[in-house]
């Protein structure tokens, strides 16, 4: 009779299952991902793990005859979450906060474990990485704490079961999955098999009984959580924090949502005393600008529904070398290296005898072609030295011929620079005609690069 088999290989990026060792994964392409792992029982117990809700015999519907309780939602007490959450935290949801190591996971999720608790819910945070003591410490910096909010250090997801069918607790928090352990399973915790399971169970216990768990999740060096693609599949909702470990904001996107839109952002700044949200990002992204420096230009992103205010800047200097240097920090490289050879060939510049830096002053990064327009401006701003109004904000897509075109929500774009006190704003022409006459600001619309230069 065949032995049945007890290990596979499973890609440690997506989570595909092979029975043999490959170079290369045949579902996500990653080559060196493949490790060897104990398989999971496949018991019935397994099968019934992975059916996400109470078992109980299921009927279809009308969808009259579903309704929508509003009250399903519960306000997390950080509006910025809220909106990347699509309006609240849906009660019996699973979600996944990740997010490198450091950036600041647990403290958002402690404090929001306080606000939740000082509104009269039960919470139950649950640490595999942290003693009691540590989490003490940091509860302390945030503030006080109030309400229903316990304490668990433990990684055995079976005994964390017991805990929440004997606690019945509203939220539970899991910090993090990559040390959870099931006993069934003898990978060890992190391993794609054990996050997986892990996973499974947690999807059961929220569907099941109706608690709202948040997980969070480290990523690995190449941005995904450990052991993850597969975890994304699972969960109703992923969020993304990030953020440069050196500047202090951060800000929290959302990747995948059952319950909302995906592309809201919403941005804290870290401070001594925990996370604090910023309800103005383009104040903040414009704090400490040079003044009549040239080579400066404020552009307007869109982040899902809400414009933000950067700062493009650009350094042009005589190149010394026979390739010349060109960076960019916190933009696509590439889409500066073609916006300088559109400069090149339609604007007559010479720009291949010198050295260009871009950067996105503030540390965010930006790959929106509405800053196209800007980074251009910037560029040959610094060329020539000379200013661009401070009062003045650009945004716009450039084609290869040097044409200006439209881009999407100019008017929430416009409307945020009279927002912010500014005086006039270069736009595509098409976007321009399309819009409501503003006494407000100045607007000045163009069709093609030549004509954004004749305004410097
Ligand atoms: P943490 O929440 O532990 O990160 P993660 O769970 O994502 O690994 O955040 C740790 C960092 O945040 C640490 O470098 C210290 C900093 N921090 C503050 O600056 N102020 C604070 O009030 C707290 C609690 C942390
Ligand atoms: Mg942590």
């Amino acid at each position: 009779m065949a032995k049945a088999k007890t290990t596979a290989f499973f890609c440690k990026e997506c989570g595909y299952e092979s029975a043999k060792w490959m170079g290369q994964c045949p579902a996500c392409g990653e080559w060196n991902t493949l490790v060897e792992e104990p398989v999971a029982p496949k018991s019935g117990s397994s099968s019934q793990a992975r059916r996400p809700g109470p078992l109980i015999k299921s009927k279809p519907a009308l969808l009259s005859e579903i309704s929508i309780e509003e009250k399903d939602r519960v306000t997390t007490g950080y509006q910025e979450l809220d909106r990347v959450l699509g309006g609240g935290v849906v009660s019996g949801s699973l979600v996944l906060v990740g997010g490198d190591p450091g950036i600041g996971k647990s403290t958002l999720l402690l404090q929001v474990c306080r606000n939740l608790s000082a509104t009269g819910q039960k919470v139950l945070y649950i640490s595999g990485e942290e003693s009691l003591k540590q989490i003490k410490l940091r509860a302390n910096r945030v503030g006080q704490v109030t309400g229903d909010l316990k304490f668990l250090c433990e990684t055995s997801l079976d005994h964390i079961q017991e805990i929440i069918s004997g606690e019945k607790p509203d939220i539970v928090i899991i910090d993090s999955i990559q040390t959870m352990y099931r006993e069934e399973i003898s990978s060890a915790p992190g391993s794609v098999s054990q996050v997986r399971e892990s996973t499974n169970l947690l999807m059961q216990i929220a569907k099941g009984e109706g608690i709202t768990i948040f997980i969070v999740g480290h990523v690995t060096k190449e941005g995904v959580v450990a052991g993850p693609r597969v975890l994304e599949h699972m969960v109703d909702t992923v969020l993304y924090f990030e953020g440069d470990r050196h500047a202090s904001y951060r800000i929290l996107r959302g990747v995948k949502n059952r319950f909302g839109s995906t592309n809201e952002i919403g941005v804290f700044e870290m401070r001594e005393q925990g996370l604090v949200e910023v309800e103005n990002p383009s104040e903040f992204m414009l704090s400490g600008r040079p003044e009549g420096a040239s080579g400066a230009v404020v552009a307007c992103a869109m982040e899902g529904t809400r414009p933000i205010l950067l700062e493009v800047q650009a350094l042009v200097t005589q190149s010394n070398l026979g390739i010349p240097r060109r960076t960019a920090a916190g933009t696509d490289y590439n889409r500066v290296n073609l916006l300088m050879a559109v400069l090149e060939k339609r604007c007559h510049y010479e720009m291949s005898r010198y050295d260009a830096y871009v950067n996105i002053a503030g540390g965010m990064r930006m790959n929106e072609p509405a800053l196209d327009l800007s980074i251009i401006m910037a560029l040959v701003s610094s060329l020539k030295d000379r200013p661009v109004d401070e009062k003045t904000i650009v945004f716009g897509e450039v084609g290869l011929s040097g044409e200006v075109r439209a881009v999407s929500m100019a008017q929430q774009r416009v409307n945020e620079a009279v927002k912010l006190g500014f005086e006039a704003c270069v736009l595509p022409k098409i976007c321009l005609d399309k819009m409501k006459k503003n006494d407000q600001i100045r607007l000045i619309g163009v069709s093609n690069v030549r004509e954004a230069m004749g305004i410097l």
